[in-house]
């Protein structure tokens, strides 16, 4: 009897899903790990989003997709084991937290299979919800689509201070928003335009029980490509209280608010008095502006397509994600919006010490191509074997983004939270106005941040930016920085009064050398201990004003590095481990 109305049920489901969606399943809330020793098992698995099809996936613990939540809280310790019982390589990156380079988790620090990766960090973040996934390189849109993502929530005093819903589970909801693409085989395709099966914690066709009162969505969009424009279906005002990275100045209110790859935000929801009523989770794409992924066109100008993209039924359309069935308050609600949360204070621009370009590009007018990429920063591709840019310690910058593409690009950032400056000249909005790891660079825009990067020096394990959109990443949408502490005992001899130095030094795989005056420079020749010159590597000038040399080829010893500018010569004592 079961078997048969299952089978029903199913036939109903596949049938009129192009019409209509019913929102069947119970949506999955992640359990917690909470404590400062933390283990985690990164594994394959199936699950079957279709009936009598098993998709494979990637999952943490008990989980065959996604992870469980970790709760940290801010000034704790905290010593993570992450096994990798998987048969391929993978890393684990925490998204958003200001760790150091080690502990970081990005496409350097690989877990190979059956091997435990085990960072240990101090919680520095604010409160607010971050996140952990595969960060391998080239393979991340395949290992996060395939559910190889969890969140970490931190809490702090601040937080904990104010009348908020924090009954996780209850009142306190964590939504990862994701769109997926399926084949044939009802496997996923990371790289298909046709995502349009909506998952929320994994949960396909998700509704969500929520008591009558003040509750809290913790938002994250971790879809692999997608912009979300979430709304709900009564067209309720609610309120943000937080960013990628800590609390809002005061409750912004809004009915729309736009959600790029990796960002997060915190929205409070009031649902006083609507016991018995259903509302939904509403994706409206039908007003986001060309321009974005998931609007009616992605190109902000001509005709440019994605192959497969017009056909995406979530694309430029009104679509519910999920349905909030109001149920009964609980014992002792939380009925108002606090009317301010925190004090947010941006770094003024006067503090900046260096203001640092990037540039999206290849600009296209018109033509199919130019929307799938390869897109570049910098007019680089990502190449691991090249420091793209190096950051003195401490220091305080303004990182200038300017998009030449057809199509927008959130641009993240590892190690810092930043504060928009500008987008295209104007202050951005209140919702913006704290503190982000993510910031979408509209087509044919400037977007400008400040950030200071304290507190993590190294001179060998770069941090990455990248846009996160996945598949453009692992195109080489992405660059990667050293933050450097030239105070740190670098030792070498320089004739003259030319400022030069190299780091790393003594070093494994290239050296990175600053020049006070790039433009000075007339030639770079690098001989061996006994004089021979070395013409068998790669000096790069770099668009930071550093000179890289890929040593990786050379046999260890000293090399001297002879550096010709119009003020003289700098000659230093290279050492290659
Ligand atoms: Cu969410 Cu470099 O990543
Ligand atoms: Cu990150
Ligand atoms: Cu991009």
């Amino acid at each position: 009897m079961k078997k048969v109305l299952f089978f029903l049920l199913c036939n109903t489901v596949l049938f009129t899903t192009v019409f209509s969606q019913t929102f069947t399943n119970s949506i999955a809330i992640p359990s917690v790990l909470t404590g400062t020793n933390i283990n985690l098992s990164v594994h394959t698995g199936t699950v079957s989003f279709y009936p009598g099809f098993n998709t494979n996936t990637i999952g943490f613990n008990a989980y065959n997709y996604l992870g469980p939540t970790l709760m940290l809280n801010k000034g704790d310790s905290v010593h993570i084991n992450v096994s990798n019982t998987m048969a391929d390589t993978t890393t684990v990156h925490w998204h958003g937290m200001h760790v150091s380079p080690s502990n970081d988790g990005g496409p350097h620090t690989v877990i190979p299979p059956g091997t435990t990766w085990s960072p240990k960090f101090k919680v520095r973040d604010d409160a607010a919800m971050y996140w952990y996934h595969s960060h391998l390189h080239m393979l991340t849109a395949e290992q996060v689509t395939k559910g190889e993502a969890g969140l970490v929530i931190v809490k702090d005093p601040i937080e904990a201070a104010l009348t908020l819903p924090r009954n996780y589970g209850t009142d306190d909801i964590p939504l990862v928003v994701q769109t997926r693409a399926f084949d044939a085989a009802k496997q996923f395709d990371a790289m298909s335009a046709i995502d349009s099966v909506v998952l929320i914690n994994g949960t396909k066709n998700a509704f969500v029980n929520l008591p009558a009162q003040v509750v809290r969505l913790r938002l994250i969009n971790a879809a692999t490509m997608r912009l979300f424009n979430f709304g709900f279906s009564n067209n309720a005002t609610f309120y943000q209280i937080g960013t990628d990275g800590g609390l809002l100045a005061a409750p912004v209110s809004m009915t729309r608010l736009r959600l790029a790859p990796g960002e997060r935000a915190e929205v409070l929801l009031d649902l006083t008095g609507m016991q018995g009523q259903t509302i939904y989770l509403t994706n409206y794409g039908s007003q986001l502006p060309n321009g974005y992924y998931g609007a009616p066109n992605p190109a902000a100008m001509g005709m440019a397509t994605i192959p497969g993209y017009s056909s995406n039924g979530l694309n430029g359309t009104d679509k519910n994600l999920m349905q909030i069935n109001v149920a009964a308050p609980t014992a002792s609600p939380v009925t108002t919006i606090p009317s301010s949360l925190t004090v947010v204070t941006p770094i003024p621009q006067s503090a900046a010490n260096f203001t640092r370009t990037k540039t999206f590009t290849p600009k296209t007018m018109g033509g199919g191509a130019g929307l799938n990429g390869p897109f570049v920063i910098n007019g680089q591709s990502f190449d691991m074997m090249v420091i793209n840019d190096t950051v003195p310690f401490n220091n305080v910058e303004i990182w200038n983004l300017t998009n030449n593409t057809a199509i927008a690009h959130p641009f993240h950032i590892h190690d810092v939270q930043f504060y928009i400056i500008d987008i295209n000249g104007v202050a951005p909005p209140a919702n913006m106005a704290g503190r982000k790891d993510v910031v979408v660079v509209p087509s044919q825009q400037t977007v400008r941040f400040i950030t200071k990067f304290e507190n993590f020096a190294d001179p060998m394990m770069p941090y990455m930016y990248h846009c996160h959109m996945l598949a453009h990443e692992d195109d080489g949408m992405m660059g990667q920085f050293l933050v450097y502490d030239y105070f740190a005992g670098i030792k070498e001899n320089t004739s003259n009064s030319i400022f030069a130095k190299a780091y790393p030094n003594p070093a494994n795989v290239s050296w990175n050398i600053m020049v006070d005056d790039v433009n000075s420079i007339k030639s770079v020749e690098l001989s061996n201990a006994i004089g021979q010159k070395v013409e068998s590597v790669k000096i790069v000038t770099n668009y930071d004003g550093t000179i890289s040399i890929n040593n990786n080829n050379l046999s260890s010893g000293v090399y001297h590095l002879k550096v010709n500018t119009t003020k003289g010569i700098a000659t230093l004592k290279l050492i290659k481990n």
